[in-house]
């Protein structure tokens, strides 16, 4: 039923081809009929267009066919593109043939409500839904933009090794394998190892998986994790600011650029994202941080939160009863609007409902936070909360650090460190540093943390050799990712996640 001297095309490609005969390869997203009209949303990976077959104009056969087209089925279509402006991507396809490759079985996702451990166990059919194509497609760009802004700057990709024979960011959340009877871990960081690299080139950056075994489940934590670390000859902590800095702007244009269609399908408020590219990034000493988190501001911040939310709790209640009146005499058609619009508010509902749990909690914790601890998810979120551009807090106290830290020359109570925490209460997305680069106090804190000498004389020998100033950081990728997205949780932001209690798919 397929003509084969029309060209297969992308729907992504469709426009190039208005007014022509074409053929479309892909699944079936959703069906809709009437009596002389089936409206097929089809998707084939590169977007979705919706494909109309008419009753009066195609044979039979192909009617007969297009009516059992279940969800996911999948098919070549042809037919011909015509421009229409109602719908997403400005062209429609007006069938003439069709062949079926496959069937689908009853399909287990359907458009319907599904709760979060129905979708995870269903990961591998779940990537199909387009709320998680898109989110694919802006982490392809984030991905694609990181490296597109090292190369631009000169930094080498350089890999580091995923079995290492120690731990680079302490020794609590290390993944242990059996190594041919010798022990190994699952690398933490491939930090380590790119300052090797950068004292042969200077610039590099490392790109690969990392784990760590995290038992805590949180919104923002994986078990097996992607990581870029630049690491830096030559560069100080004022300096590294900078860079984690131009490099998240980079990466937040490149997909304000490139997928303005994505972060609507997700409903993304890209409001919130278009003063990252021009705006400093705000920068708090410690000191401050823990002034501002402790300070009446965090109260007050609070306070109108809670307004706030009581304010939306009750426009989204009345809201909904109008939903519930409306649906009982509206069409088919308008009846899926309306309740997809009822369980967006129910899932609104459900996070205030969380938040009036939480606020009492982050409140005492930032009371009774003390000064030389480290910040809390709850801490950072409301630290961040207070800004619209993300914030930079800078040297930590050295004791909840890692041992590789460089020492404030003027405190020695406090490391050379940063994090960078994303707004909107997202919280860390970047942690570095600048390195010590002295061998005598290096090898005092391999001592004072316990950490097995022997296993870093390695690392040393860049202390024994030409021992130069440097600084580098990481950048979580998921973490990024659900930021840029404006996801609650980072199980959306990697095909398959790991974390505590799943494996599988
Ligand atoms: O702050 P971290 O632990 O820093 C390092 O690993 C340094 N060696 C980096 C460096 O200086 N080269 O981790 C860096 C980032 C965090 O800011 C966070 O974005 C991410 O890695 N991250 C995680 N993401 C998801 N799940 C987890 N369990 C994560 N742990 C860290």
């Amino acid at each position: 039923m397929s003509d084969s001297d029309v060209p297969a095309v992308r729907i992504v490609d469709l426009k190039e081809y208005l007014g022509r005969q074409v053929t479309l390869q892909g699944w079936v997203y959703n069906r809709r009929s009437s009596k002389k009209h089936q409206f097929v949303e089809f998707r084939d990976g590169s977007g979705q267009v919706q494909c109309i077959v008419s009753k009066e104009d195609v044979p039979p056969e192909v009617w007969d066919a297009s009516s059992l087209l279940k969800q996911e089925s999948s098919l070549r279509v042809t037919g011909q593109t015509v421009a229409d402006d109602r719908s997403p991507g400005g062209v429609e396809l007006h069938v003439t043939g069709m062949q079926i490759l496959h069937i689908a079985d009853d399909y287990p996702i359907s458009h319907k409500e599904h709760g979060i451990e129905f979708l995870m166990e269903n990961r591998h059919l779940w990537l199909r839904s387009q709320r998680q194509w898109a989110i694919m497609r802006i982490r392809n760009r984030i991905l694609f933009s990181i490296h597109e802004f090292f190369q631009h700057h000169g930094f080498l990709q350089m890999d580091a090794p995923i079995f290492t024979p120690n731990a680079a960011e302490g020794t609590t959340t290390l993944f242990e394998t059996d190594y041919f009877d010798e022990s190994a871990y699952l690398t933490q960081s491939g930090q380590l190892y790119g300052e090797a690299m950068a004292m042969a080139h200077g610039r590099i950056y490392t790109f690969g998986p990392t784990f760590r075994a995290e038992k805590s489940q949180t919104r923002r934590h994986l078990t097996e994790f992607w990581m870029v670390e630049p690491e830096m000859a030559f560069v100080d902590l004022e300096e590294n600011m900078v860079w984690a800095q131009r490099l998240l702007q980079w990466v937040v244009r490149s997909v304000l650029d490139h997928h303005r269609k994505e972060l609507e399908i997700i409903q993304r408020d890209i409001s919130k994202l278009e003063n990252i590219p021009d705006q400093s990034f705000k920068r708090l000493h410690y000191d401050s941080a823990v002034d501002l988190l402790k300070g009446p501001q965090t109260d007050e911040l609070l306070d109108r939160m809670t307004t706030q939310r009581e304010r939306e709790q009750l426009d989204l209640h009345e809201e909904e009863n109008a939903l519930k009146e409306e649906i009982g005499s509206a069409k088919k058609w308008k009846r899926t609007s309306i309740e997809q619009r009822i369980r967006e508010i129910n899932e609104r509902l459900d996070q205030i409902e969380e938040d009036f749990r939480n606020i009492p909690v982050w409140r005492e914790s930032a009371h009774t936070f003390e000064w030389g601890e480290d910040f809390g998810g709850s801490d950072e979120t409301l630290l961040t909360m207070q800004f619209d551009t993300p914030l930079i807090v800078h040297h930590y106290p050295a004791a909840v650090k890692a041992f590789y830290m460089k020492r404030d020359p003027e405190r020695e109570e406090l490391a050379l460190a940063m994090d960078l925490l994303a707004p909107e209460g997202y919280g860390e997305i970047v942690g570095g540093s600048e390195r010590e680069e002295n061998l005598k106090r290096l090898q005092e804190r391999i001592r004072e943390h316990g950490l097995p000498e022997d296993r870093f004389e390695w690392y040393l020998d860049l202390r024994r050799y030409g021992s130069v100033p440097h600084s580098g950081f990481g950048l979580g990728i998921e973490r990024t990712v659900a930021w840029i997205c404006g996801l609650p949780h980072v199980r959306e932001t990697i095909p398959f996640p790991r974390m505590p209690g799943r494996l599988t798919p």
